[in-house]
């Protein structure tokens, strides 16, 4: 998996917990990489989930709760790096949209070894769309948390219900989201 997730994820653990932390999470889950990452290297994706459990043990917060935030944040970092991608998208659906075909398209243009997830959806109604999420990474609860990133960054409020199936590793996720209307939106309807 690209550099760019690890040294966004601690970034955040150093912005929340501080440089200590960040080396403590290095030394005890002992990653192959030393736990030196540039953001276009490329490195096992276990390395993360070891960090995570890491953190999780030391500040007593579920892996589930910690990999979502860390999600929520990576979106941040994700668009910060990419904004060119982006930048005619106007709301989380029409990103979301883009996802399977442009965007992590675009990131296999950029780095031939990268390997984004599949990321197809389906649009129901206008308020309404289905999303599977398949990668043999099962990091579901990332991609629940780029979903709420996303739309906290177009100031939506998006409902996410979700279901694993196929495997028991979660290799496969069913994301039913529901866009709730702003009201800011409401009123200008009238
Ligand atoms: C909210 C929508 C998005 C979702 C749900 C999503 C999902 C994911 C997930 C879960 C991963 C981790 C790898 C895996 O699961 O197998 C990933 C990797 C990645 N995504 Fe996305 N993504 C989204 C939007 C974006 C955007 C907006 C960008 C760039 C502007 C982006 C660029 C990348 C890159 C560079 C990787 C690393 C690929 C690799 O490690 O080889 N994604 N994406």
């Amino acid at each position: 998996m690209k550099g760019l997730i690890f040294t966004s994820f601690l970034h955040l653990v150093e912005k929340e917990y501080g440089l200590d932390m960040v080396d403590e999470l290095i030394a005890e889950s002992a990653p192959v990489s030393g736990g030196i990452y540039t953001t276009v290297g490329n490195y096992d994706h276990r390395e993360l989930i070891a960090m995570i459990a890491v953190l999780s043990q030391k500040i007593n917060l579920s892996v589930g709760h910690l990999t979502k935030t860390f999600g929520v944040y990576l979106f941040a970092e994700l668009i910060a790096a990419y904004p060119q991608w982006i930048a005619d998208l106007d709301s989380s659906f029409a990103l979301l949209a883009k996802v399977d075909g442009f965007i992590h398209g675009e990131v296999k243009k950029l780095y031939p070894d990268a390997s984004p997830p599949s990321f197809k959806c389906t649009l129901h109604t206008d308020t309404r769309m289905e999303v599977i999420y398949q990668s043999p990474r099962c990091m579901g609860d990332v991609a629940e948390g780029l979903i709420l990133g996303c739309a906290a960054f177009y100031k939506e409020k998006i409902i996410v219900q979700r279901e694993s199936f196929g495997d028991r590793g979660a290799s496969s996720e069913r994301f039913l989201l529901k866009l709730i209307t702003p009201p800011n939106v409401a009123i200008a309807a009238h």
